[in-house]
């Protein structure tokens, strides 16, 4: 279990990011009037009802009722899970979440990172020391890796000593611990420390922002494992990185397409002859998350597989894990190369220029698709026709994008030569159903009560709380909504910057956030801003007197019962005063 992220730092990291260029990032956004709009990208429309407002920092669609702060839109348009926004939008902004003690899990500390660079240092200097990396350097130069590239990835290696790390890294016991808390030095069952990379070339692997995370190193020549890797760490999560993405992006002002490939030697191999968008997995097949990462960068992803049964499998696994990604500007398309080759050897083989034009002539996903099943049915025959539509069917199930899967169906109907009625028909597509999730939630309050009154104007404008000093009133009160409202004004109170977006991140997953969320897109018309400032004060009287006779009520009942305290009595005293 991750720690919680401290609501400070959510606070910061909330403040710091512009919802608008965020949005506007992913969809271009127009300014109409205080707001701005675009059609909406999580429903299909023709005419805008999207909505992005810059002072709440908030946004809300009016057709399909999605709303939220930043935080809620790149869970939703890049489908992450929520510390992977918050860590996304920290990373942008060049800050490191932090962990409140307390928790479980080791915090991530910053140690951890400048020991994994210490080693990167240390594993390339010995590259460069002709009698300790000699084996090194021949072997890279066998295989024909120029010394630039080397140095740009970071190339480096490890001796054959069981110590040699250990030695120059882990001068205390604490940063022996450290370097076997990252997989540097493994720790015997004598609890005694040596080095997990011995005589091998090492590959450093950096993460989004440049950070070594991890190695992989090859063994010279033959040998099992021919590549080790780092084991997982507090920041190392191999299903979670790619290598060269960081090195492809700084080599690239603007990426247009990013090549995945099978591995390490692949990469700065293409990188070598100035192929310098190709990324590789870690050893495990492309999943959900890698896409998603890659999809932030660029529109488009080219698939590498070996043209062997194994390659076609992978192949059909990765088109299987694209399809809920793609949309009508994401292209994801597969290139396969000839049995036996793989992207190093061929790239040596052919040159830079027929390996692009290779790259270029990457078929699509969706004929990928189509011409892969039409192996196994025959078009000419009803029959083949009819399994072949019930397998596409299958597949186009899992499209999320409206438009795309229309134009699928579209052509699946010209292969099959029937029109897209008779084949929606066939098929029964629905029309993809905007996904169900809790920050969905349109319409208005039903009644309009003096509390919801002043919750909905509070959260839409924070600043109002300033016309509020006391909030003791609200302390002993049955009423629903008192709880939350006077925990709105006691934050704001001590934080009176915080935006509408900010405010509602504190209830994240709590009944609370579903009914501010309504709020917040809750049309009640009062428009001008005196005239919110004075809706807002004579809904808190109001509010104030309904609880004081409840209160009333309450203390009168109970005295009849005796059952009053000294204060209580006190209390009483003044409200029947009228001086509370
Ligand atoms: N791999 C791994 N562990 C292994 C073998 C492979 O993690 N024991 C991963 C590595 O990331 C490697 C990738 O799978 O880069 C592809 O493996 P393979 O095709 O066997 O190696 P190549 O990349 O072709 O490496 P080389 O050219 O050095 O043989
Ligand atoms: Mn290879």
């Amino acid at each position: 279990m991750k720690g919680r992220i401290p609501q400070a730092f959510l606070d910061e990291v909330l403040a710091r990011t512009d919802l608008v260029e965020l949005v506007d990032s992913r969809v271009p956004l127009k300014k109409s009037g205080h707001n701005f709009s675009a059609c909406c990208p999580f429903h299909n429309e023709k005419t805008p009802s999207f909505n992005v407002n810059q002072d709440k920092q908030f946004f809300h669609c009016f057709g399909c009722g999605i709303s939220g702060n930043a935080i809620s839109f790149l869970m939703e348009y890049d489908r992450l899970e929520f510390l992977d926004a918050v860590d996304d939008l920290a990373s942008t902004l060049g800050m490191e979440i932090p962990r409140e003690a307390g928790t479980a899990e080791v915090p991530v500390s910053s140690d951890l990172y400048d020991l994994m660079s210490e080693a990167s240092q240390y594993f390339q200097q010995l590259l460069k020391k002709k009698a300790d990396g000699g084996k090194g350097v021949d072997y890279l130069q066998k295989r024909g890796l120029s010394g630039e590239v080397a140095r740009d990835y970071g190339i480096g290696y490890a001796t054959n000593k069981w110590d040699g790390l250990l030695k120059a890294l882990g001068g205390s016991s604490d940063r022996q611990q450290k370097l076997v808390d990252t997989g540097m030095l493994i720790k015997n069952d004598n609890g005694k420390c040596y080095d997990r990379f011995r005589e091998r070339v090492m590959f450093p692997i950096r993460d989004r922002r440049g950070k070594v995370i991890a190695f992989g190193g090859r063994i010279l020549d033959q040998g099992e494992p021919k590549y080790l890797n780092s084991p997982e760490t507090p920041i190392f999560h191999k299903g979670r990185e790619l290598y060269g993405l960081f090195e492809a992006r700084q080599a690239n002002r603007k990426l247009k397409n990013i090549l995945i490939v099978e591995g390490y030697m692949d990469v700065v191999a293409l990188a070598q002859f100035d192929i310098t968008n190709a990324v590789a997995t870690l050893g495990t097949a492309t999943n959900e998350f890698h896409l998603q990462q890659l999809f932030k960068v660029v529109n488009e992803i080219i698939f590498c597989f070996d043209g062997d049964k194994a390659g076609l499998a992978a192949a059909w696994k990765a088109l299987e894990i694209a399809l809920p990604l793609i949309r009508g500007d994401r292209l994801v398309r597969f290139m396969f190369l000839p049995d036996g080759e793989d992207p190093d050897t061929i790239v040596r083989a052919i040159g830079k220029d027929a390996f692009v034009e290779q790259q270029n002539q990457a078929v699509p996903l969706s004929q990928f698709m189509f011409k892969h099943l039409e192996l196994g049915n025959d078009l000419a025959t009803a029959d083949g026709r009819s399994s072949y539509v019930a397998r596409i069917k299958k597949l186009l199930e899992k499209v999320t994008d409206p438009v795309l899967k229309e134009l699928l169906v579209t052509e699946l109907g010209e292969r099959v030569h029937l029109s897209t009625d008779q084949l929606n028909q066939a098929m029964k597509i629905e029309k993809s159903k905007v996904q169900q999730s809790t920050n969905r939630i349109s319409g208005k309050p039903k009644t309009i009560t003096p509390m919801r009154m002043v919750i909905g104007l509070l959260v839409q404008n924070p600043t109002l709380a300033k016309q509020v000093n006391d909030t003791q009133w609200l302390e002993h009160v049955s009423q629903p909504g008192a709880p939350l409202l006077k925990a709105m004004l006691e934050m704001l109170h001590s934080n009176p910057h915080l935006t509408t977006g900010a405010l509602i991140e504190h209830w994240r997953g709590s009944d609370e956030h579903r009914q501010l969320t309504t709020l917040v897109s809750w049309e009640h018309l009062i428009n001008d801003t005196e005239k919110v400032v004075t809706t807002f004060c004579d809904s808190i009287d109001k509010l104030f007197t309904e609880i004081k006779h409840i209160r009333l009520d309450d203390l009168i009942n109970r005295q009849k019962q005796k059952l009053l305290s000294e204060n209580e009595k006190l209390e009483l005293k003044q409200l029947l005063s009228g001086s509370f």
